[in-house]
């Protein structure tokens, strides 16, 4: 937007940046928008500018969808279509384009990348993934479990496999919201110390070796590919290296009667989980993909259209 229209703004770069009450606020708001009971169009005339340093399908397509629902309009920009592809600092980028847009959303590798675009740009900014957070995909999978069991208070959820940003984003998750968090993850593929540390001192986030341990009568059981983007080169020895954390039949017989199965998607079938899992009857991953639309409408009704978090 232009220099002489700029407001104070706010990001959203990782799950802790919301309150409680705030977060609460954001699922409320996502679940009239998931039962279509908010129709008002908080991004009428307004811009959301959309970098993709790498490949999407669900972001992509939800945060394009989710504007256009909201009255706005998105761009998408990728490497081979901005300068920022071909070296222009991010600061620059994030200076120009606050001079258009009326927000940022951003998928890329380095998260440091994202924290400078941040304080450079005069718009929000919304983290669309990075190398060590995945706060929107995280936020979704809460409303789903919202949506299925009614809340995550008292309940437990596992999660199996890479210490990845998914990993990273649940444990953010349970530090901001308190609920017990147990994480499998082979050695050598820990989360993030800092925020393992971080959320461990509320005592309800630990982190174990064996899978069974973790899946034994959890309410959600979660998992995600073994090599994620820009590790591709790492598969075959990732492969290796996570026999055993695959989510079969056995892992779930081992969790709550009612447990749900979440996975961010894309999945690999056979892999860090079977066909028969994430095409069964606990699976809840379809309407775990479709909560990204509506969870991410919300964070843009609220920092790009201002709607209240209240
Ligand atoms: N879950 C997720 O972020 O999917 P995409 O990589 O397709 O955006
Ligand atoms: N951990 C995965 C998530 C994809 C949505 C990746 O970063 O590739």
């Amino acid at each position: 937007m232009p220099a002489s229209q700029r407001l104070r703004h706010r990001d959203f770069l990782a799950i802790p940046d919301f309150s409680v009450a705030e977060l609460h606020a954001l699922f409320d708001l996502a679940d009239r928008m998931r039962t279509g009971r908010y129709t008002a169009k908080p991004l009428a005339g307004k811009t959301l500018a959309m970098i993709f340093m790498k490949a999407s399908t669900r972001t992509r397509v939800s945060f394009e969808v989710g504007t256009y629902q909201l009255g706005g309009h998105a761009l998408f920009l990728s490497p081979r279509d901005v300068q920022l592809g071909r070296g222009e600092p991010i600061a620059d980028t994030a200076r120009v384009l606050s001079r258009y847009v009326d927000g940022i959303m951003i998928r890329t590798f380095a998260h440091q990348d994202v924290e400078e675009l941040a304080r450079c740009a005069e718009v929000p900014v919304i983290n669309g993934l990075t190398d060590l957070l995945h706060p929107c995909q995280v936020l979704a999978d809460l409303l789903t479990v919202r949506q299925h069991l009614g809340g995550w208070d008292g309940k437990k959820v596992a999660w199996i496999g890479d210490g990845n940003n998914m990993a990273n984003s649940w444990i953010n998750a349970a530090y901001r919201l308190g609920f017990e968090l147990v994480l499998a993850c082979p050695e050598g593929y820990e989360p993030a110390d800092h925020l393992l540390d971080r959320a461990r001192e509320g005592g309800r986030v630990r982190l174990v070796r064996d899978p069974a341990e973790a899946a034994s009568g959890a309410h959600v059981v979660n998992t995600d590919v073994w090599a994620s983007m820009g590790q591709e080169e790492e598969q075959r020895k990732r492969e290796h290296d996570f026999a055993g954390y695959t989510v079969d039949r056995a892992m779930m017989a081992r969790a709550a009667q009612d447990a749900i199965f979440l996975h961010c998607l894309p999945a690999h079938r056979g892999e860090e989980v079977t066909s028969d899992v994430i095409d069964g009857a606990q699976s809840r991953v379809w309407d775990e993909a479709e909560n990204r639309l509506h969870v991410q409408k919300a964070i843009m009704a609220a920092l790009i259209g201002g709607e209240p978090l209240a």
